[in-house]
This record gives C-alpha cells, sequence and structure tokens, in this order.
C-alpha cells in the first residue's frame, strides 16, 4: 500500500559514496564518512542522504574520493567534507 503523504513527493534520496580504498584511506576517508555522519545527524538529513562506503573508485592520487549518484569522482579533504556535502544538498 502506497503511503498517502508520499504520493507525488520526491522519493530519492542523493547516494553519497566515500572511498575507503587504502590509498583513500590514508588521506583521512575515516574522517570523511565521520564528518558526514555527524552532519547528516545534526542536520536531520536521513531522509535525504544514504551514505556509503566504496572501495577504489579509480582516482587514488588526489584526496579522498567521493562520488555523489552517478557523477564525477571528487577528491576531498576532511576539512572539506562538510561544505562538499552541504553544496551538494543545495543544489538537488
Ligand atoms: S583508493 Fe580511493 S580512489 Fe583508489
Amino acid at each position: 500500500m502506497v503511503e498517502p503523504m508520499l504520493v507525488g513527493e520526491r522519493m530519492r534520496n542523493m547516494i553519497v559514496q566515500v572511498c575507503i580504498g587504502s590509498a583513500c584511506h590514508l588521506k583521512g576517508s575515516y574522517d570523511v564518512i565521520k564528518t558526514m555522519q555527524r552532519v547528516i545527524e545534526e542536520d536531520d538529513l536521513k531522509n535525504k542522504v544514504i551514505l556509503k562506503s566504496s572501495f577504489c573508485l579509480g582516482k587514488c592520487s588526489d584526496a579522498v574520493s567521493v562520488q555523489v549518484d552517478e557523477g564525477p569522482v571528487d577528491s576531498v579533504i576532511p576539512a572539506d567534507a562538510e561544505a562538499y556535502l552541504k553544496r551538494h544538498l543545495e543544489v538537488e
């Protein structure tokens, strides 16, 4: 049965994948994930963002690799993780 309040609403979540491969792990993927988890909790974004870890996204030479939905693989340093997530939420 379809929930009446959900009819017509956008059901799609933003999927954020953070690489935990060895190169990204060394560059702080744990800190990126912890920061994003904190933002999701504090801003009550659990219904908007699905945060996942991922194996190598093929861009090991820069900072921590992060991919939003099917977008490009970006390089994110832990200190920019909050701003990165919020920037993507603004354009959603
Ligand atoms: S280990 Fe993260 S992109 Fe390769």
